[in-house]
């Protein structure tokens, strides 16, 4: 049995992470959660922060945690739940595979990329002043180590995943310092390391129609922060949005794993939303165990869970986001029956 760490956090969070924790009790994952609160949900616990200091304790405790969307109360004296995690457990590298999904009907034809992005600097380095009266300035920061650091990743992860090339988006003819750099340690990683995975640099407002036009030349896109915040979402828009794109941010040591969408506030509450991208996330939170501490239960878990929810698809069943009738429960349970079949 493995130990994660569960943050059902505010909005859909809680009725999408009860659908998962009844998909992997069906499927016998063998992983116990220890629920700890973040976002509005740490507030109302009674906690003074977003992000109390027991959950930082128990994902360092754990190494694993899978988390639900947390809401940034507006106003000021409030630092984002996101950033503030990354941050302190330096979940440097975020990962979103974007894929076409079974009976999810989309303008692309078959949809397969993996979005690396680096989290923790370019211009969400949180630098920004007044340089002058009304003149403002953000600073868009690389550092030699973050940018070899995140080049390493994916190319380890493309190597470990069989993926066959790596296209960095980037705009290093005007920004060449930043992203020259950027560009530079992904040159020399793949030059002296990975020289047997392709690679290719694309400049991204050119890459950005290519990808739109045809998406199947591209494999990894490999971004720095804003870029990959961007076309991640650009990628989701490609295979039926945010009710199907998982994530997980990796550090080192830990791991935390969260669907791209947010608390969607619109729907909370009303049974409605759709848990397939937290589930998803779930099952690279298994196939992460799996490689990590070689349990095999966990990739078996995670194969179940994936052709459960591919058949669930496939066969029509549905959530409202992707065109069908079923509420978030009635979903979770067409991919319990099939993962009993
Ligand atoms: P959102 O992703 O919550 O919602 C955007 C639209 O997509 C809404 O119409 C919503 O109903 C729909 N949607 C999102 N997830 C869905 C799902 N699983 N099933 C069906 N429909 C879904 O983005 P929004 O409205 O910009 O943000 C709401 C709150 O979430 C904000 O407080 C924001 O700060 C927070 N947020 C948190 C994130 C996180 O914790 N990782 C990420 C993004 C936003
Ligand atoms: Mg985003």
């Amino acid at each position: 049995m493995h130990t994660a760490v569960a943050i059902p956090g505010d909005g859909i969070g809680p009725e999408v992470i009860e659908a998962v924790y009844r998909v992997f009790e069906a499927v016998g994952a063998p992983v116990r959660f220890v629920e700890r609160h973040a976002g509005e949900a740490a507030l109302s616990a009674g906690e003074s922060e977003l992000l109390p200091e027991s959950t930082l304790a128990a994902i360092q405790e754990y190494g694993v945690a899978l988390k639900g969307p947390c809401t940034t109360p507006i106003g000021s004296g409030f630092r984002s739940v996101n950033v503030q995690l990354r941050q302190t457990l330096k979940l440097f590298a975020a990962v979103r595979p974007v894929r076409t999904m079974p009976g999810v009907e989309t303008r692309f034809g078959d949809v397969d990329l993996v979005i690396v992005r680096e989290n923790t600097e370019g211009l969400y380095s949180g630098i920004e002043n007044t340089v002058a009266e009304d003149v403002v300035i953000s600073m868009k920061v690389a550092t030699r180590k973050a940018c070899r650091r995140i080049a390493l990743w994916a190319f380890r992860y493309a190597t470990h995943k069989r993926r066959e090339k790596i296209t960095v988006f980037h705009k290093a003819n005007i920004m060449k310092m930043t992203d020259g750099m950027f560009l530079e340690e992904a040159r020399r990683v793949h030059e002296v390391e990975y020289p047997n995975i392709a690679y290719e640099e694309m400049i991204i407002d050119a890459a950005a129609m290519r990808l739109v036009q045809d998406p199947s030349p591209f494999d990894i896109l490999l971004c720095e922060n804003l870029y990959g915040d961007i076309v991640s979402d650009l990628c989701a828009g490609m295979v039926g949005g945010l009710g199907v794109t998982p994530g997980a941010n990796f550090g080192e040591e830990h791991a935390v794993f969260e669907a791209v969408h947010g608390s969607a506030p619109d729907i909370a509450g009303q049974g409605l939303a759709n848990p397939l991208a937290l589930l998803m996330s779930g099952t690279m939170m298994l196939n992460h165990l799996s490689d990590t501490r070689g349990d095999e239960a966990c990739r078996q878990a995670a194969q179940r869970i994936k052709r459960a929810y591919d058949g669930a698809l496939g066969a029509g069943e549905r959530t409202r986001d992707l065109g069908g009738a079923l509420g978030t429960r009635e979903f979770a349970d067409a991919v319990i029956a099939r993962a009993q079949d």
